[in-house]
């Protein structure tokens, strides 16, 4: 029966078959100066659902945000920016005038190949230290977290590192003079590789003929390095399925070098997202930001919500927990590796198996229970089909969410939820619960409406989906 969530309440769920694990967690790793795009709230959403399932099994979770902040492109930025930038516009306008500044020396660059020289030098300088250049390229980095730190908010998500890219600057020649040590390395074409021809991949770049590191290179370095710091359990990487080959070579070569652990790198892959046609206009550069698209879905929300109930109090607030979570619900209810073609009306209908529409159910039961007064102290009894089947569902919980963790699947959480929801509405629909004549009946209805509020709430944090008292 459903005592236990009654009694185990916020807990119930919850265990410590993670206790002594630690589990390192690279999700969002958004790239300086970038926007951020639809695209990218899929390992962000994903991520930070992982990061409490996780957390929620008694896991030690280290979440790394693995910025992309190394690479020409920031010299190229820096020459952009002293060429046509000025402090106030940047200051103002966050990673949307940085990425401008960075379309228009593209654009200028095809006329001027010297500004690529010069941006070489100047991502050079960065490295060397230079303290100019490691200004402003700290400014752009401070400028881009501080833009995406309120999108975080919104979906009350943290990391406990942000150690990037640049972090491994001095970290891989470690790693390079371990290849070389263990015979590894050859030279095609002017650049050192590991060949992998005997695992059918083509071969791992670890250096380029100038000498100079790759994506590869800088990730070797950083598995090494979360070992050695946090000596993982396992060490997830949420990353679009595109990069399905980077991360097979660079773990087989880990493979190669005798690291045990490299069986414990996961590569938590997902599909790609595509927006429907003419939901959003793109701007120039072709990119669709993403607190745009958030902050269309909320005023949609409102509109929505100020149609169903007028006088509801705190509509901005409601309307902001039923907007955000229409997209985190959205990505999260198929299968990670599934391509998704994101629709905003979808997402924001009541009808469908929305986030709308579980907030809504959640909301139902707290109105229930407010309503409900105090109740006798009678044992349960379950008289109907429908009651049956809701305690069934709900005693489900604890299993589901160690399957979310075997295969890394947040939308069987989400999928859970959407269980208990209908679950719940057929029983609220088929059976009395205030009017109950019998107060006995009456109170283990009211108490089942607890047990399903509980339980939907638990899962509503488990997948960052606020809670919404009143819809
Ligand atoms: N910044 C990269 C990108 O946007 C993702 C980094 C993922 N993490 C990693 N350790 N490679 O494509």
């Amino acid at each position: 029966t459903y005592h236990r969530i009654l009694s185990e309440k916020d807990n119930y769920g919850a265990s410590k078959m993670g206790e002594g694990k630690t589990i390192c967690l690279d999700y969002s790793s958004i790239n300086i100066a970038k926007p951020f795009h639809i695209g990218h709230l899929s390992t962000t959403v994903l991520g930070g659902a992982l990061y409490r399932i996780f957390n929620y099994l008694g896991y030690k979770v280290v979440g790394i945000n693995h910025l992309g902040d190394y690479g020409t492109q920031f010299g190229k930025l820096i020459s952009a920016y002293k060429r046509w930038g000025d402090k106030e516009t940047i200051e103002k306008g966050g990673i949307r005038a940085l990425n401008e500044l960075y379309v228009k020396f593209h654009q200028e660059a095809e006329e001027h190949p010297e500004y690529d020289d010069e941006a070489r030098a100047y991502f050079k300088k960065i490295e060397q230290g230079d303290e100019e250049c490691q200004a402003l390229f700290h400014w752009f980095k401070d400028l881009t977290l501080k833009d995406v730190q309120k999108i975080y908010d919104m979906l009350d998500i943290h990391f406990d590192s942000y150690a990037g890219e640049s972090f491994y600057s001095d970290k891989m020649q470690p790693v390079v003079d371990e290849l070389r040590e263990k015979n590894l390395l050859v030279e095609s074409r002017g650049a050192q590789v590991v060949d992998l021809e005997a695992y059918n991949m083509p071969p791992c770049i670890i250096l380029k003929s100038d000498g100079s590191s790759l994506y590869a290179t800088r990730d070797m370095a950083a598995a090494t390095y979360r070992k050695n710091t946090y000596d993982f359990y396992k060490c997830l990487y949420v990353v679009a399925y595109q990069q399905n080959l980077h991360f097979k070579q660079f773990f087989k070569v880990l493979e190669m070098m005798g690291k045990d652990w490299a069986k414990d790198l996961v590569h938590v892959a997902y599909g790609m997202v595509s927006l429907e046609e003419g939901t959003m206009s793109t701007r120039k550069g072709n990119v669709v930001f993403l607190e745009d698209v958030i902050n269309k879905c909320i005023e949609k929300a409102y509109k929505i919500i100020d149609e169903k109930n007028p006088n509801l109090e705190n509509k901005e607030a409601v309307a902001e927990a039923i907007g955000v979570g229409a997209i985190v619900f959205y990505y999260l209810t198929n299968n990670r590796i599934k391509d998704i073609n994101f629709s905003l009306e979808e997402a924001l209908s009541f009808e469908g198996n929305t986030g709308p529409y579980v907030q809504y159910t959640y909301a139902r039961a707290c109105s229930v229970l407010s309503r409900a007064g105090e109740v006798v102290d009678a044992p349960v009894q379950i008289t109907t089909e429908e009651e049956a089947a809701l305690v069934k569902t709900l005693c489900r919980f604890g299993e589901r969410v160690c399957s979310a963790i075997a295969d890394y699947e947040p939308s069987y959480i989400t999928r859970f939820i959407l269980d208990v929801a209908a679950a719940f509405n057929r029983f609220y629909h088929n059976c009395t619960i205030l009017g109950a004549d019998d107060p006995a009946v009456r109170a283990s209805r009211v108490k089942l409406t607890e047990a399903t509020k509980i339980v939907l709430g638990n899962a509503f944090d488990l997948i960052c989906l606020s809670k919404t008292e009143k819809v």
